[in-house]
């Protein structure tokens, strides 16, 4: 089995079903571009079906990205994977992604139906999509809390129909990272077909664990991963790309590739929060405004004099600009005297303490010392 992880980015797809980040076709197509420089294997573009503007932007994309496949997401209904199609109809490499709910909450009361007939609905579905388009993506919704056996059965179905992926999602967000490894586990060893199709993880965050349980699914056999930028998407969110993309090139040892490069997460993570008008929280890992600033005075002083004592990453590998040492009340002598000497001040030892002194009365009244501010303080 390869180790190359294809990313599939959904973020104007699931992401951006997000209430109030709704984008209109010019600003998907500006996305798609980013998130082809950014080096995605797959573009989910949209859900064609669901409205005009949706079709019309799954279209502008096709015809704007050359190198990732563009992805359009429909349910198992003929209506759906026909608009798919449609709106598909120039992509260089198209995909369709067709699926139904798997766990029994969702066949009984989403679908008033039995496993039976759920899994007669995805062979056909999967047929359906295979007379369209060549790549066939078939998701069995709510995977995460469906009856093993019964997924199991179904992802040979569909396999056998000839879906090329199989995504099994943890639409809920429920599921343990260790969990998630006996599932995909149990699936490799009790569907013999397994291998002729690639399995793909799709994590919602509910439980604040998308990305860890992505990586035990890919530990466990996965070789695609659906993440957005930023993590946005329904509820809690999906998994987020740069994090799964930074803990493969961090984690080296894993094994794993992907054909992301790092330099563009940054930017992107900036093109996507700005376009939708949604803020990325300042501790999110590798794109938040915290994610290389160093505040305290036992982190700035081991920081200043090496800067792996506190960064497994450089910010400029992932495009953050630098690192940043913010002064406030909880800074040391040495951060003080750090910022001290790249606005051009140097003090000796005795005149530091007098300043440092005068520094945290002033730290406490501001909470956060700027530039200006130190210039006043010296003056
Ligand atoms: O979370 C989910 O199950 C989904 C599917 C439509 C793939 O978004
Ligand atoms: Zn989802």
């Amino acid at each position: 089995m390869s180790n190359r992880i294809q990313i599939f980015d959904t973020t104007l797809r699931d992401g951006e079903q997000v209430p109030g980040c709704q984008l209109n076709r010019e600003e998907k197509v500006e996305v798609a571009k980013e998130l082809e420089k950014l080096g995605v294997d797959i573009i989910e573009a949209g859900f064609p079906i669901s409205s005009p503007g949706d079709f019309a932007s799954v279209k502008a994309i096709c015809d704007a990205v050359s190198e990732p496949t563009v992805c359009a997401l429909s349910r198992a209904k003929k209506e759906d994977i026909d608009a798919a199609a449609e709106a598909l109809k120039t992509a260089k490499r198209p995909r369709i992604h067709t699926g139904i709910g798997s766990s029994d909450v969702h066949i009984i009361h989403k679908f008033n139906s039995t496993r039976e007939k759920i899994i007669e609905q995805a062979i056909w579905a999967v047929d359906y999509a295979k007379s369209f388009v060549e790549d066939v993506e078939f998701f069995a919704e709510d995977a995460g809390r469906a009856d093993l056996e019964f997924l199991a059965k179904l992802t040979h179905a569909v396999i056998k129909a000839g879906a090329t992926v199989v995504n099994l999602p943890d639409t809920t967000g429920y599921l343990l990272p260790h969990q998630m490894h006996q599932r995909i586990s149990y699936l490799y060893e009790h569907v013999d077909n397994i291998h002729q199709a690639t399995i793909s993880m799709h994590n919602h965050n509910d439980l604040g664990l998308a990305t860890a349980n992505t990586i035990a699914g890919i530990q466990a056999g996965a070789r695609q991963v659906e993440v957005t930028i930023n993590g946005i998407g329904e509820r809690a969110g999906n998994t987020s790309l740069e994090e799964i993309a930074m803990i493969l090139n961090v984690h080296k040892d894993l094994g794993f590739s992907t054909g992301i490069h790092p330099q563009y997460l940054y930017p992107t993570s900036c093109l996507v929060s700005n376009l939708m008008g949604m803020p990325v929280q300042a501790n999110k890992a590798i794109v938040g405004a915290n994610a290389f600033a160093h505040s305290s005075g036992i982190h700035q002083d081991g920081f200043l004099k090496h800067a792996q004592n506190y960064e497994i990453m450089n910010p400029e590998d992932v495009g953050v600009p630098s690192s940043a040492i913010l002064l406030t009340s909880r800074s040391g002598r040495a951060a003080l005297r750090h910022r001290l000497s790249l606005l051009g001040y140097e003090f000796e030892k005795p005149d530091l303490d007098k300043l440092y002194t005068r520094f945290l009365i002033m730290a406490d009244e501001k909470k956060m010392i700027h530039d200006a501010d130190l210039k006043e303080l010296v003056g």
